[in-house]
């Protein structure tokens, strides 16, 4: 089975007002349940990348860890995590964020990218960008760069995308929700 003749996008649960009023949860777990989403979803958020130079796959917690692990296995790559505040050991550097539902700290270790390396950034959701612009900002201070970014869903009206390709990230996603 491949992209056409599966339809992804039903496989995703949208749930009003979760967590906070006024926010259209996308839940990809129920799509990453489904073995076909799984593999369809990983196969087209990887091939766009698949001749781009790209050394290192990293994701960002917790989401963003389901996709990594599997994008480095599709692409031939390492995977690197940026967790969430207190959870990996020294020696980290750290950056504090907004998202659309909150704030959060993110932490990557000081040694975890090889210095130059082309990165590409994975995880499941972007929305206003604020995650993924700290994920940016600690590749950079390890001394890679993030070469792309690979959604499975954007949320193009709140603007993250947007940001993300003004820093010069070629940014892609395979269900968009204006
Ligand atoms: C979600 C999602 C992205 C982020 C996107 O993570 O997995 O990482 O929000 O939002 P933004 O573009 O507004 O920053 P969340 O922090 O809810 O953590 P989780 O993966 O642990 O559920
Ligand atoms: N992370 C940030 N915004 C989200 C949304 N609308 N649905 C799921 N995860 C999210």
């Amino acid at each position: 089975m491949d992209a056409s003749t599966i339809d992804i996008e039903k496989l995703v649960r949208v749930i009003p007002d979760y967590p906070k009023t006024g926010i259209i949860f996308r839940d990809v777990t129920t799509l990453f349940a489904d073995a076909d989403g799984l593999r369809v979803t990983i196969e087209a958020m990887a091939a766009p990348f698949r001749d781009a130079g790209i050394d290192l796959i990293v994701g960002v917690d917790a989401r963003g860890f389901i996709i990594g692990g599997a994008m480095g296995m599709a692409m031939g790559k390492g995977f690197v995590p940026i967790r969430k505040r207190g959870k990996l050991p020294p020696e980290v550097y750290r950056e504090e964020y907004t998202l659309e539902y909150g704030t959060s700290e993110v932490e990557i270790n000081v040694n975890a990218v090889p210095k130059g390396a082309r990165v590409l950034l994975v995880d499941d959701l972007i929305a206003t960008g604020g995650t993924a612009m700290a994920a940016v900002k600690l590749v950079e201070r390890v001394g890679g760069t993030v070469a792309a970014a690979s959604f499975t869903i954007d949320l193009p009206d709140i603007g993250g995308s947007k940001l993300l390709r003004a820093q010069g990230v070629e940014v892609f996603s395979v269900l968009s929700y204006p």
